[in-house]
């Protein structure tokens, strides 16, 4: 039998590799959906086990269906009652693109009048409309004026899995979720006992996907309702064995679930969460817990795991302001407390994903509904964090300067005018230093006029700001005494390059952003 797969744009390709998995006999990426094959125990299975399909569609017959005449006689082509049971329940689901035919409830109106007309002419009664559950769901999809026709075995969409009756604003599809989470390696993490953490889970949709990734438990197995259920051809031993078996495996495997944790501050969203893991059977199995992410302190308990997170979008007043301390914040937070983990943050804002320090290994293009949305993710060791230390910058300055005095080769009889005034001041100040011991002074300043540059020491750094040259001074002879001093500088004052910090002409707010209250705290040794 061939079936078709449904599942938001994006997830095709993992659906493709879980269709296969779970025994297809061939899969194959269509636009938001997934062509596969098998008999009707591997559709049952789709059912069950799908983490990412939204509906498993059984294809019956494809028709031309440019008029609603011509739609009309064919879904009559099909004898609706070897489908189901002219009493029972019906519901259309009508998708049309490119079509002549682009009004969908028009276009399910005809499908209905269609059915609903065959039955009665033979039995003389005539099958219901239930939107709700109803025994047998009719998928069509107009496609160019070619209808596909097909029962929706799902019935209705497998994200709903039947634990999350209340969420959040914004919380995320369940089978997005899983897709969150297979993309972010979470089954490799899970086999190696690592821990998840999500630190602003909502309605804890990441957590109870993961726990029923870890634990093997079949996330269709809560789900009342089937769309086979009612429909005349559903083989209920098959069923039945398929759901033995996973209860069975969720019995031998939900023991191996490891530490899952969540914190969201607002209580509101943890009561939600609580109520949805209670529900899911999972009581017990994930720990949730009022906490701003602020205060989060976890790698005391566990060196491996993986922080997956989706953080606000950014939409309500006041809040993007507030997105963008908290990316730095988490981006520094897993830098400090993290390190060893990985990181998949799923975001609408991947600009703000950039301030964290940290560059994505991977990221990938998806939707939340309409939102676009990126995946980022994360490997939290040193070689893929963004070092915005200053010290490269400041040895490479200092380098430079050595290189350009180097291949300069002139006389250096002005640096040493330079360097044996520089002397002479730290002799007279280290004295004072000894006796005061000031942590922040001025050991040079504009002394002498061929050198128009001050030069202060804060705690263990070098500040040196160099000023505009005088008049009668040449650009190029102004800038080779600068470099003079920087080439000097490390080995006069006994520092390392990655000390010195130098600002041409001074630059202030700079400067204060490093060094804070840096002229107030520059005190200057007597004469
Ligand atoms: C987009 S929702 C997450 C939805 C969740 N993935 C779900 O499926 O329900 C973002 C959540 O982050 C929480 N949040 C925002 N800032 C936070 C912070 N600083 N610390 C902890 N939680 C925070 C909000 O309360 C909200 O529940």
């Amino acid at each position: 039998l061939n079936f078709f797969a449904t599942t938001p744009k994006g997830l095709e390709l993992l659906l493709v590799e879980e269709l296969k998995q779970l025994g297809a006999t061939s899969a194959a990426e269509k636009l938001a959906g997934v062509e596969f094959s098998g008999d009707l125990r591997m559709a049952y299975k789709a059912c069950l086990w799908s983490r990412l399909a939204n509906r498993i569609l059984l294809p019956l017959l494809k028709i031309p269906a440019a008029t609603p005449d011509e739609l009309y006689v064919g879904v009559q082509k099909i004898s609706w009652d070897e489908h189901l049971d002219p009493a029972g329940t019906i519901y259309i689901n009508f998708a049309t693109s490119q079509s002549k035919i682009n009004h969908t409830l028009f276009g399910a109106q005809k499908v209905k009048d269609a059915i609903v007309d065959q039955l009665r002419d033979k039995y003389n009664i005539r099958p219901n409309i239930s939107r709700d559950q109803p025994d047998v769901a009719i998928h069509i999809y107009l496609y160019r004026d070619v209808a596909t026709i097909s029962l929706d075995l799902s019935g209705e969409s497998l994200h709903r899995r039947g634990y999350r009756l209340d969420q959040v604003a914004a919380p995320l599809k369940e089978n997005l979720a899983a897709a969150i989470l297979l993309r972010a390696k979470w089954p490799e993490v899970a086999a190696k006992d690592g821990m998840l953490f999500d630190p602003m889970c909502g309605s804890g949709t990441l957590l109870i996907e993961a726990a029923f990734i870890a634990g093997k438990i079949a996330p269709g197995l809560q789900r009342q309702y089937h769309g086979f259920l009612g429909w005349k051809k559903h083989d209920n031993a098959i069923w039945q064995s398929l759901l033995t078996d996973a209860n069975l495996q969720r019995v031998q495997n939900e023991k191996n679930i490891p530490p899952i944790v969540g914190y969201d501050r607002d209580p509101e969203a943890i009561k939600i969460a609580f109520a949805n893991i209670d529900r899911a059977g999972l009581r017990g199995k994930i720990h949730v817990e009022k906490q701003a992410l602020e205060a989060a302190q976890l790698t005391k308990k566990t060196s491996y795991g993986l922080l997956v997170t989706n953080p606000p979008y950014g939409e309500r007043i006041g809040e993007l302001s507030e997105l963008q301390k908290l990316y730095p914040f988490l981006g520094q937070k897993l830098k400090t407390e993290f390190a060893g983990w990985r990181a998949a943050i799923f975001t609408a804002n991947p600009d703000l994903g950039k301030t964290m320090g940290i560059r994505a290994e991977r990221r990938y293009a998806l939707f939340n509904g309409p939102i676009a949305c990126q995946l980022l993710l994360f490997s939290i060791t040193p070689e893929w964090f963004i070092d915005r230390s200053p010290a490269p910058t400041n040895e490479r300055v200092i380098r430079k300067a050595q290189q350009y005095i180097n291949d300069l080769q002139a006389p250096t009889d002005s640096i040493q005018m330079f360097s044996n005034r520089l002397q002479k001041n730290l002799k007279h100040i280290n004295k004072w230093v000894k006796r005061e011991n000031p942590q922040c002074y001025r050991i040079y300043n504009e002394d002498l006029p061929e050198y128009p540059v001050i030069i202060d020491y804060y705690d263990d750094n070098i500040i040196i700001q160099s000023f505009p040259a005088a008049k009668h001074v040449l650009n190029e002879i102004a800038y080779e005494r600068v470099q003079q001093v920087l080439a000097v500088l490390p080995e006069l004052l006994v520092i390392k390059p990655a000390k010195i910090y130098y600002y041409a002409y001074p630059q202030t707010a700079d400067i204060e952003n490093l060094f804070p209250n840096f002229n107030e705290k520059i005190t200057h040794p007597p004469r």
